[in-house]
């Protein structure tokens, strides 16, 4: 059975059982600025499973895309990997545990309508109980069931604590007990395990999980279970790269179909630079970057963006050592991925829409994808031949890291192969010190307080950056900030100066905004150590205190003068030019020697 069977046949038989087929929903998920990427099917469900009734019924069935990259670095073993489809059925309130486990245990056995696997080499898990929900019997005896009916022996049903058995997708939302389903790869445990020993193959990943059936009837708020739902829910998860891995027979996914012609392609270019781990490496990251770029994201240094980046990145370096960019001329040196590309451009576009448009019925997702990755994988390639060169002069992992682009598990790679290691603690702690600057963009967390950041609001966000230098131009550079608040209506500055302003000096301020608008100046931001950017004399606001990495905002023109230099977490528009009118509103005091302007852009 082929992958695409596999998928045909799982929304089949469940639409069989009155579920309604949806699509899947994109990899970043559309209302939830909390994660990054959808890493369950249940996740665009969230609002239903919290009690909303859904418009197509109360049983649904998908195939979701997800990403998970928390495992970045198990990737290249047997069963890791950072895009999944995960195959999943919804009870909101309908059917509870006797159906889930009965279906579930139907279509992993059924050869008629399911997969038709050996239940011999099934054997699951079930909640053992603790302060928020009793032991689950009722889970256990219908397991117990129907292995009986079916004359399936031996001890195979184990009751587990909430640390393996209760699912929930972070620390708030739907959450409960669950039953999880392992198969046996190897087919030598069909007569039953004792738990000792079930534990001890499961680590060895003979026996692997193949699906979860989550009862979600609890809520779960800041990590601490506080209730029951509306409704008593079904969630369930079966990973289809693991699923093919059974039916197909392999004891790896990258021997299922959904891997086997990148690997194939991999080991044409590779010869005999090949090496297993490094090929499934690049055939995990390229197959997610791929499906990434597909649903809209783009290589950057922020959020989806630099996870994306960093897929990429990290299988540069592995092709790199292969031999990739030997193997291509000069003219073709970033196309090394190019072969795995069309190698899932096959794949995916027989049974699934992943790689077709949604949005513009014009543009050609397939080439915008090849034309992305080629294009990160040039700017990379220059970097990575210097970096490396610098690496073996002994520079350490945050500036590798900072200024080179370099991964971490890419630079403690390349030391473990040196002999050497990363001092992992101080590269966290520095990474820390960086992310705190970079979240204070990401939260919003602007001076005082940039509290949403829509378009508006971003504009307003540069014009106010703007303002304070024109005020240091025009008024003296003893000027500086002493609070701001921004709305999407208008911006508002404190700042320091001892009486009020003119007529004039208000005139020749506004026409000085406005001047630097109309010209169109780039704003660009870099990170930098604290120390770096005081002594570039970038503008702080007293009384604020910065980590030691920051992030700085700069506004320059093209001779490369510097217009405006500000700590500043962000965000802000890229171009000066589209923000429109500069108009001050009112200039009044606030407390001696303090003046505060509020301005708008029309
Ligand atoms: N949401 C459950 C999981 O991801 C099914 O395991």
């Amino acid at each position: 059975m082929t992958s695409s069977e596999i998928r045909h046949r799982f929304l089949d038989f469940f639409a069989k059982r009155g579920h309604a087929v949806l699509p899947s929903a994109s990899l970043v998920p559309k209302n939830d600025p909390s994660v990054l990427f959808n890493t369950a099917g249940m996740q665009p469900l969230v609002p239903y499973l919290m009690g909303r009734p859904h418009p197509l019924g109360n049983r649904l069935v998908n195939v979701q895309k997800c990403v998970r990259t928390q495992d970045i670095e198990e990737v290249g073993d047997n069963t890791h990997d950072t895009f999944f489809e995960m195959l999943g059925n919804w009870s909101l309130g309908d059917y509870f545990k006797e159906d889930a486990i009965k279906w579930s245990y139907e279509f992993l056995t059924s050869k008629e309508e399911g997969l038709g696997l050996d239940a011999r080499r099934l054997y699951v898990t079930v909640f053992e109980g603790d302060e928020n929900a009793p032991r689950d019997e009722e889970s256990y005896g219908i397991w117990k069931s129907l292995f009986e009916k079916d004359s399936i022996e031996g001890e195979r049903i184990y009751f587990m604590g909430a640390k393996s058995n209760w699912w929930s997708v972070g620390d708030n939302g739907p959450c409960g007990p669950d039953t999880e389903m392992f198969y046996d790869l190897t087919g030598k445990y069909t007569e039953g395990l004792t738990k000792d020993e079930y534990f001890d193959h499961e680590d060895k990943q003979e026996l692997v999980e193949i699906w979860n059936d989550v009862f979600m009837e609890y809520e779960k708020e800041n990590g601490v279970v506080i209730g029951k739902l509306v409704n008593k829910n079904v969630d369930t998860g079966s990973g289809l790269e693991r699923i093919v891995m059974a039916v197909q027979g392999k004891n790896n996914i990258f021997e299922t179909d959904l891997f086997a012609q990148a690997m194939d392609a991999i080991k044409n270019i590779a010869k005999e630079k090949y090496n297993e781990q490094s090929a499934r490496v690049i055939a995990d990251h390229i197959r997610t970057a791929a499906l990434m770029i597909a649903d809209g994201v783009t290589p950057s240094n922020k959020d989806q963006g630099y996870i994306l980046r960093r897929l990429i990145r990290r299988a540069t370096v592995r092709a790199r050592e292969m031999g990739f960019f030997e193997a291509k001329d000069e003219l073709n040196k970033n196309d090394i991925f190019l072969d795995i590309l069309n190698s899932y451009f096959d794949l995916y576009n027989n049974g699934t829409d992943y790689f077709v448009a949604r949005t513009q019925p014009t543009s050609a997702p397939e080439a915008k994808i090849i034309i992305e990755i080629s294009t990160e994988v040039g700017k990379f390639r220059k970097t990575l031949e210097q970096g490396l060169r610098e690496f073996d002069k002994g520079l350490d992992a945050f500036t590798l890291f900072t200024t080179y682009g370099f991964p971490i598990e890419v630079t403690e790679e390349l030391a473990l192969k040196n002999g050497l290691s990363v001092d992992r603690e101080m590269f966290d702690e520095k990474m820390k010190a960086h992310q705190d600057a970079s979240r204070a963009g990401a939260a919003a967390k602007f001076k005082g307080g940039l509290a949403d950041t829509g378009e508006k609001t971003m504009q307003l966000h540069t014009a106010h950056h703007l303002l304070l230098a024109a005020l240091q131009k025009v008024l003296g550079s003893e000027v500086h900030q002493r609070g701001s608040n921004i709305t999407e209506e208008r911006l508002r500055i404190d700042f320091s100066f001892d009486r009020k302003m003119t007529d004039e000096e208000k005139t020749a301020v506004e026409q000085q905004v406005n001047e630097w608008i109309q010209t169109d100046h780039k704003v660009c931001r870099r990170e930098m150590l604290r120390a770096e950017a005081e002594q570039l004399g970038a503008e702080m606001e007293f009384g604020t205190k910065y980590p030691d990495v920051v992030s700085v905002y700069v506004i320059e023109d093209e001779k490369g003068n510097t217009i405006s230099k500000e700590f500043c977490g962000g965000p802000h528009v890229e171009q000066t030019a589209g923000l429109g009118t500069f108009n001050i509103q009112k200039e009044e005091a606030v407390a001696a020697g303090i003046r505060r302007i509020k301005a708008t852009l029309s």
